[in-house]
């Protein structure tokens, strides 16, 4: 099997102005990627690509050697998971309605299994007590958190996480760090998004900035 988990070549993508230009870079399963830059260089942008978000004009991306272009778009995000800024949970779910509904309604496992590895997750991360709760009853924190999680339940191969530590308070920073920490060591593929470089040192191997459209190793 092929070393690299992510293959991307030559990537360019443009609206209406050209925003990444020959992106390279090549990812090594189980590696915890870093990609900072300024606000509006065009990280969310490179995240949606190789999700298949967003169609772009040149280059490739390759998903365990194969083309993503190639893939099932559902079946390529069960096993490259994206975790927003803006968390994107349910508000009308609590939080076991929000991590369960994807397993059973995606995943097809039933739904008291789904229950009780979505309570053994939440219990991992000093959540259990906020089964109940509603998203508007959460931290910002607590929030990304139970994103995490309900990304990490799906069993991906990689996650992808956009700013998770962004318009958090300092405590919530460093659950959200310890989180990441721990999605790395279970052999997941990380690859952060954020413009807090610091945040990045403290859990990537590699650290790449956009700037000028382009991927550069720092
Ligand atoms: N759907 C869109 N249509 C047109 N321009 C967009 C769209 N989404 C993002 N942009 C622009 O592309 C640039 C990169 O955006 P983004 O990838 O969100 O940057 P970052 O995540 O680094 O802040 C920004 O200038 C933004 O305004
Ligand atoms: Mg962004």
């Amino acid at each position: 099997m092929n070393d690299y988990i992510i293959e991307i070549t030559n990537l360019s993508k443009k609206y209406d102005e050209e925003i990444l230009k020959n992106v390279n870079i090549k990812i090594k399963r189980g590696e915890a990627i870093g990609i900072v830059g300024k606000s509006g260089n065009g990280k969310t942008t490179l995240l949606k690509c190789i999700d298949r978000l967003l169609n772009f004009e040149e280059g490739t991306i390759k998903y365990n050697g194969l083309d993503i272009t190639k893939i099932e778009p559902t079946k390529l995000r069960k096993d490259v998971g994206i975790v927003f800024q803006e968390y994107n949970l349910f508000e009308h779910l609590n939080v076991l309605e929000n991590l369960t509904i994807a397993l059973t309604k995606v995943k097809k496992i039933d739904k008291l299994e789904a229950i009780n590895m979505a309570e053994a997750r939440l219990d991992k991360y000093g959540l259990l007590n906020k089964k109940n709760h509603y998203p508007y009853e959460l931290s910002g924190g607590q929030k990304q958190r139970i994103a995490i999680i309900r990304t990490l339940l799906m069993d991906p191969k990689v996650i992808m996480l956009d700013e998770p530590t962004a318009a958090l308070d300092i405590n919530s920073k460093k659950e959200i760090i310890k989180a990441i920490k721990e999605l790395s060591k279970n052999n997941i593929t990380l690859i952060i998004v954020s413009h807090e470089e610091k945040v990045i040192k403290k859990v990537c191997d590699r650290i790449f900035e956009i700037e000028k459209c382009t991927l550069k190793e720092m």
